[in-house]
């Protein structure tokens, strides 16, 4: 099967809009993209006209896989279906009561049941083992509580061919912190979170000063251990399961747009999008590798001039998502109108580098990367600042609080004059996503900003019937380089895939990108079996160091296996 043919397969399970009965509306994907456009264009104001120029240049926009909305724009932008156009939630923080968990658990299947992926933190629920009064019974703790969030997530499938994805999160100072690192191994357990723990400043310096470490709730301590065998703990679970991945947390509120009126717990499903209590966020991302001129040739370069023009009408898109799209709770309807976050970001990063002939984390891929980024990250904020000069600021921006930001502060002095005069429509308007399924409707590209993960791997499908088929997947770059030179023509350098790379090219390529994106990144480390602990290790500390807010690892491991394999099955 050819990288188109598997692209169509994919679009045609997903996001192809079809009668309840299975008869196709969307008879291609342009029909599609005319159907995002148009959606997106309903909330214009100004009449039919000025609303059908709008769809134009988002059609425009959407044409040749350039831009990108995540899957549920794609899924569910005018289909009168009862789903959200949100692929990101925090849920609300968790009260310590019976009766309150219990709404939340079903505040949760709704938001499941419409699509949306949640993310949670357990670290307000008491530990176990703590009196609970009146009953005279002990409290089985947050880990327990996961258990039926899980079953609950394994109840509700997801909206469509989609199956549910949550986060759990849990301070690393929680008294059920260990149990925590641990409950994962348990086979079959809990397999429908992705789990973190919220690692603060103060427990990066324990372990760097070899200190005791409290574990307490609600101020009351309830046991000390040393930080260094809590995060040797957290490493070891990580180094043998892949799990959990660490969030440095207090970086996250520090660096926040918004840390002047709000607490940030957790993060979405993948990590990319750190939200407050009903938090919500919509994503979308720019196809790098659609805007590469005369690839890998001397003249090869990205058309910048095509970026510069893109930003500001997918910032507009993407703005309007909030005004189309259903929430499953108001209380998240109330959370993304009062700040209006959206989450644009890049895809075919590794795609872009290999077709301008640069090598993933060498120096010349870092110069292209900040040249990109800078151009994506200013362009976003004026277009947003011109959007709230026409339309209006996000309810809760204050100008004073907004521009003292640590992320504002960087921006350079026109920009931020810009802000000053016009104010700003989204408190926060980069992410990184991880571009699962999009980047393998747009032709296979690389995801976000991941090296490609190999040139031809195989890819289990889960099909509508339940029945899984396996397909060979070429990479998009590979396949233009295979058309262009032949079979035969030996690979250059630059062809580099995840397997190949040194742990210390992924970092460099997440923090520099971090520098430039104000919310968070999907970025997995894949590293070779045979790193041994102690390097591992120092993959986190360099994280932290570079100033990532997160670290996730994945090692090929006798336990988990490996996600994807570049080989067929026996
Ligand atoms: O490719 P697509 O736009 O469908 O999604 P993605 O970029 O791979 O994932 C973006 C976010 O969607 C994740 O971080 C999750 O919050 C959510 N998601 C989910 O809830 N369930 C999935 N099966 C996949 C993604």
């Amino acid at each position: 099967m050819d990288e188109t043919a598997f692209a169509r397969l994919i679009w045609d399970m997903k996001y192809r809009l079809k009668r309840p009965d299975g008869t196709p509306v969307d008879n291609s994907v342009e029909d599609s993209w005319f159907r995002i456009a148009e959606a997106l264009s309903a909330v214009e104001v100004g009449g039919k006209r000025v609303r059908q120029t709008w769809s134009r240049k988002f059609a425009a926009a959407l044409a040749d896989y350039r831009f990108l909305p995540a899957g549920r724009i794609w899924a569910g932008a005018g289909t009168q279906r009862s789903v959200t156009l949100f692929n990101c939630f925090v849920m609300g923080q968790l009260p310590d009561d019976l009766n309150g968990l219990f709404e939340h658990l079903r505040e949760a299947a709704l938001t499941m049941q419409q699509g949306g992926g949640i993310g949670y933190d357990f670290s307000t629920i008491r530990p176990r083992g703590a009196p609970v009064s009146g009953v005279g019974a002990d409290a089985s703790g947050p880990v327990s509580f996961m258990d039926v969030w899980d079953s609950m997530c394994a109840t509700i499938m997801s909206a469509g061919t989609r199956r549910g994805a949550m986060m759990a999160t849990l301070r690393c100072d929680h008294p059920d912190i260990e149990e925590f690192i641990h409950a994962k191994q348990q086979k079959g357990r809990l397999t429908n979170f992705n789990m973190s723990v919220t690692v603060t400043d103060a427990f990066m310096a324990a372990v760097e000063e070899d200190r005791p470490w409290d574990l307490v709730f609600e101020g009351h301590s309830y046991r000390s251990l040393r930080a260094r065998d809590l995060w040797d703990q957290i490493m070891r679970a990580t180094y043998d399961y892949a799990e959990p991945g660490v969030i440095f947390i207090d970086r996250i509120n520090a660096r926040n747009n918004l840390s002047y009126c709000e607490t940030i717990a957790a993060t979405n499903p993948c990590g990319e999008q750190p939200l407050p209590p009903y938090g919500a966020c919509l994503l979308g991302s720019i196809n790098l590798a659609a805007l590469v001129r005369d690839p890998f040739t001397a003249k090869a370069r990205l058309d910048e001039a095509a970026l510069e023009k893109l930003v500001p009408i997918v910032v507009r898109m993407l703005d309007n998502v909030i005004d189309v799209s259903r929430f499953p709770l108001r209380e998240q309807e109330r959370e993304a109108k009062a700040k209006r976050r959206i989450g644009l970001g890049v895809t075919g990063l590794a795609d872009a580098f290999i077709q301008c002939r640069a090598r993933y984390g060498s120096p010349e891929s870092i110069d292209l990367m900040k040249r990109w980024f800078t151009r994506i990250r200013d362009q976003a904020y004026l277009a947003s600042a011109d959007i709230a000069a026409e339309k209006g600021s996000f309810p809760l921006f204050d100008q004073e609080a907004f521009l003292a930001g640590e992320n504002i502060r960087n921006l350079p002095d026109k920009v931020r004059k810009v802000i000053a005069k016009k104010g700003i429509r989204n408190a926060l308007v980069t992410s990184i996503a991880p571009t699962g399924t999009i980047s393998l409707v747009a032709g296979n590209v690389s995801s976000g900003i991941e090296p490609v993960f190999a040139f031809c791997h195989h890819r289990r499908v889960l099909l509508p019937n339940g029945e899984a088929e396996e397909h060979e997947v070429v990479n998009h770059a590979y396949a233009l380089f295979r058309e262009k030179f032949g079979e035969e023509t030996a690979l250059p350098d630059y062809f580099v895939d995840a397997q190949s790379l040194a742990p210390e090219d992924h970092l460099k390529i997440q923090a520099v990108a971090q520098d430039y994106i104000d919310s968070s990144i999907s970025k997995t480390i894949n590293l070779p079996e045979e790193t041994s602990f102690t390097a591992f290790k120092d993959i986190y500390s360099e994280a932290y160091r570079l100033g990532c807010k997160g670290c996730t690892t994945y090692r090929p491991n006798p336990v988990t296996g490996a996600v994807l394999s570049t080989k067929p099955e026996p």
